[in-house]
């Protein structure tokens, strides 16, 4: 029997999917990179399930690919070496909320949005927030090191995850860390886990850690004339202290894209926008507002409108995060990056920014988490895919950011991770001697190189 014979015969016909009709959906990802076929996507239901997989996978040398729900932006989830495409998208069980603990476990295939919405409703808190948290799983959130607009206060899913239960090539299977607010046993190999785009190993439960839900959220859209100048009104609410827990960039180009399908109504003529987001205590939360806004006065907003209740602070929000999808629905070619920046050199990667694209005479729209200097930059180009000589154009423009952004003292992915799409810009920002260590450390996990191989590493 081969492999998949097996594998239907241990797991049901239903969980072993083969065939390219219903191989579709497990060959891309939001990457542009199109599809790359597995040889079979096999759902799993339980830990006890993925570690089979794995196990039979190490012992037939075949290649598995990890998928949460397919939302990865950077080719983590492509089968670029076939083989089995291995899908936690059925385990969704909200396995314990206990607020006495602050603490949550869940299972990989929860949804993101859900799980938020299903801690508030108990009270708590679970900041990590991507653009996608109405389909994205958290088990990717964890492969990924998933951020968002509200790490600028709370940080990225990495300060949240306190314990994982993972399975490893070959089948074995191991809790990491704790359930504790602090723990300092061994090394920290859920931190090592996490963003480790699953080249690690499956994981199949996750222990997250929470927050109260703050009481009072406040949210304010500021107007400039110019990128420039809502840049300058980033650096000024940091220098001067202010932590909202959202500080977001958009500038006139993905304001315009989103304008059609944006609920919110952006007023006419925005040159950029800021969106700030504060929360805490009810009572402050007034002052701070106002604290805020002038802040962005002092820098040149022309206007600074407060969202005046919480349906309307969900029509914002709704907009910010059809920047990405808006873009691509208008573009032949939709080239985004995820920059990031030291906080301080905001300003001055908005100023390279405008340099490189007036030079590669591509339009070029910015938005994102300026906040943590995390800048979405997005080439759009709609010539034909096939046209080689746009595909260089875009080459240059896209190895010039990376170099500036180095240059700046940056890192070339502030939440979308490696993936396929960026590493061979690796060396920019490594040494040749650290992507040799971290190959090693590949090596321990998976000697065989079968887990999510050819991912990260150039
Ligand atoms: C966002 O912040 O909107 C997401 O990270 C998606 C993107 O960068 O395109
Ligand atoms: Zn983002």
């Amino acid at each position: 029997m081969d492999i998949y014979q097996t594998l239907v015969s241990e797991l049901g016909a239903a969980k072993v999917l083969r065939g390219e009709e219903r191989l579709y959906a497990y060959s891309r990802d939001e990457s542009p990179l199109g599809h790359h076929w597995p040889d079979a996507a096999v759902v799993c239901a339980s830990a006890e399930e993925v570690a089979l997989v794995l196990r039979l996978a190490a012992e037939h040398r075949v290649p598995v690919t990890p998928r949460g729900a397919g939302t990865g932006m950077t080719g983590g989830a492509l089968p670029i070496a076939g083989g089995i495409v291995l899908s936690t998208e059925k385990m969704t069980r909200i396995l314990e909320v206990n607020a006495d603990d602050l603490v949550a476990v869940v299972e990989p295939g929860v949804i993101l949005g859900q799980f938020q919405d299903e801690v508030e409703a108990q009270g708590m808190f679970y900041p990590p927030d991507p653009a996608s948290l109405a389909m994205c799983s958290l088990g990717g959130n964890v492969a990924e090191n998933a951020g968002g607009p509200r790490a600028f206060k709370y940080g990225v899913t990495r300060e949240y995850i306190i314990g994982l239960d993972v399975a490893l090539m070959g089948g074995e299977r191991l809790r990491l860390g704790r359930r504790t607010a602090k723990g300092v046993t061994g090394y920290d190999l859920v931190g090592a886990f996490v963003g480790s785009e699953g080249t690690f190993g499956v994981t199949t439960e996750i222990t997250v850690k929470l927050l109260p839900r703050p009481r009072g959220v406040a949210t304010l859209l500021a107007v400039f004339p110019s990128i420039s100048a809502a840049g300058a009104a980033v650096t000024e609410v940091i220098r001067r202290g202010y932590r909202p827990r959202a500080l977001e960039l958009m500038d006139k180009l993905a304001i315009d894209h989103v304008r059609p399908k944006a609920q919110y109504k952006f007023p006419p003529g925005a040159g950029a926008v800021a969106i700030v987001e504060l929360d805490g205590d009810v009572e402050g939360l007034e002052a701070a507002v106002i604290r805020c806004a002038e802040a962005c006065e002092r820098a040149g907003a022309v206007d600074v409108l407060v969202a005046k209740d919480d349906a309307e602070r969900r029509k914002l929000w709704q907009a910010r995060r059809i920047c990405s999808p808006s873009l691509r629905e208008a573009h032949k070619h939709k080239v985004a990056e995820d920059i990031c920046v030291p906080r301080g050199q905001i300003p001055e990667m908005l100023r390279r920014i405008e340099r490189i694209a007036q030079r590669s005479e591509l339009p070029v729209a910015t938005f994102g988490h300026a906040g943590d200097g995390n800048l979405h930059v997005n080439f759009l180009c709609d010539e034909d895919k096939t046209n080689a000589a746009v595909t260089r154009r875009i080459d240059a423009a896209l190895a010039a950011l990376f170099e500036e952004t180095i240059a700046l003292k940056g890192t070339l992915s502030g939440e979308h991770g490696i993936g396929l799409t960026k590493q061979r810009f690796m060396p920019l920002e490594q040494s040749a001697a650290l992507i040799d260590w971290q190959k090693r450390l590949k090596r321990l996990w998976d000697p065989q190189n079968l887990l999510n191989p050819g991912k990260i590493f150039p």
